[in-house]
């Protein structure tokens, strides 16, 4: 018998439910967060910029959200440090989270450069900060999928450019590193990455809250190709032919946002994931919401563990110092969060452990983690 396709018919009642949208000011974040409200859901536009925000969310009431509601988080995956203050101000704000929407990301345009803790940008915008927003939540998250009735999800975008990447490992900071160059095909590759380490993420994270008996569905989405900002300016990029392919393929070829939103949204709130949600916990769905298998590497149970692990703060307690000229943090790892002191004693701390240390990558992603963290006056 042929499936019937998914449409915005086939979402459960969202009245009473919250749901967090990050990127939601554009493109197929906008059409999921209209989606979202207007099934009854009070959905919070996690996005960087006040002005778009709020133009965005005007312009979501004056389309017409039913009786669901919007309001902007303010959050800058840049840093993933400003990812955990936002998942904290989140928190103050709501007692529960049904639905965390991960969909803002960096695309494939120019070059991609260090950020301040010296990962891609693309990979902290991507990856890294989504996962620490994702950590910070999870214990809302739990909470609220221990209610009865609960139906929680956790539903990272990713991309079918994950599969252009073939990595060993993601055990090492390199791994998450690796910039393929400038061309459009290797830019490509340098953003899936990113979009890898979304599914990775994704199925790691459904293992480790299955074993833990916490019932939440976590899906991975390939939207499709769908015509938005991001899409325009990888198409524009693209040398000697990028205005001819934005201006005349583009439109052609790439499906309107509503589209690419119909299976985030399915995954985010779809019936049928309701009605069988063994068969959809860590899955990767494609357009229109149909069960695909990504990439042997996306599958790669090594992979997925060691991802997560090498994200997560670091355990094993021993004293570290770290830090720049003009700042400095000392920290004992295995202790809750860190703990900061003096420029004096951390200077004299690094020059007996700090050299060999510092080039821990497992410790430095544990500094990124780490939401007590920031530079101390001296
Ligand atoms: N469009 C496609 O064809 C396609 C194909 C495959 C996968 N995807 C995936 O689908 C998702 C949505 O794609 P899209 O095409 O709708 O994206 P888009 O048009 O490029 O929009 C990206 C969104 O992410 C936000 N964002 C970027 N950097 C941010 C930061 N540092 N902090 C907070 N927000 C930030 C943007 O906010 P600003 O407006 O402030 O920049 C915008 O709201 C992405 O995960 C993408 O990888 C898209």
């Amino acid at each position: 018998m042929l499936r019937k396709t998914p449409s915005e018919n086939d979402l459960v009642d969202l009245h009473g439910k919250v749901a967090l949208v990050t990127g939601g000011n554009c493109g197929i974040g906008y059409a999921t967060v209209q989606m979202l409200a207007r099934n009854g859901a009070k959905v919070y536009m996690a996005a960087r910029n006040e002005g778009r925000a709020e133009a965005a969310i005007k312009q979501l009431q004056a389309e017409n959200l039913n009786d669901g509601s919007v309001h902007w988080l303010k959050i800058d995956l840049l840093d993933p440090r400003d990812a955990q203050r936002a998942a904290k101000e989140f928190r103050q704000k709501e007692q529960r989270l049904d639905i965390l929407v991960n969909n803002a990301a960096m695309t494939a345009v120019g070059h991609f450069d260090l950020t301040q803790d010296g990962f891609l940008d693309v990979m902290v915008v991507n990856h890294i900060s989504h996962f620490a927003l994702t950590d910070a939540l999870l214990p809302l998250l739990t909470a609220t999928a221990r209610e009865p009735g609960a139906d929680v999800r956790i539903v990272n975008l990713t991309s079918a450019a994950h599969a252009h990447v073939k990595p060993e490992s993601f055990s090492t900071k390199q791994a998450f590193n690796k910039d393929y160059g400038p061309s459009t095909g290797h830019l490509l590759r340098t953003y899936g990455t990113s979009k890898l380490a979304n599914i990775l993420h994704i199925k790691a994270l459904q293992t480790r809250l299955a074993a833990q008996d916490v019932p939440i569905t976590c899906i991975a989405v390939h939207p499709g190709a769908i015509k938005t900002p991001g899409s325009a300016s990888f198409l524009g990029g693209i040398p000697r032919i990028g205005s001819f392919l934005k201006t005349y393929i583009g439109p052609l070829l790439f499906a309107p946002p509503r589209k690419g939103a119909l299976t985030v949204a399915f995954a985010a709130a779809g019936k049928d994931v309701a009605a069988q949600r063994d068969k959809y916990m860590g899955a990767y769905l494609v357009p229109i919401a149909t069960l695909a298998a990504p990439s042997k590497y996306a599958l790669d149970e090594r992979l997925q563990k060691e991802l997560y692990e090498t994200m997560l703060p670091l355990r094993r307690p021993r004293v570290v110092a770290l830090g720049g000229d003009d700042c400095c943090v000392c920290c004992v790892a295995g202790k809750e969060g860190a703990s900061l002191v003096p420029m004096r004693i951390t200077t004299l701390l690094r020059s007996v452990l700090g050299k060999r240390l510092q080039n821990d990558s497992r410790f430095q992603i544990w500094i990124l983690m780490s939401s007590r963290l920031s530079c101390p006056p001296n």
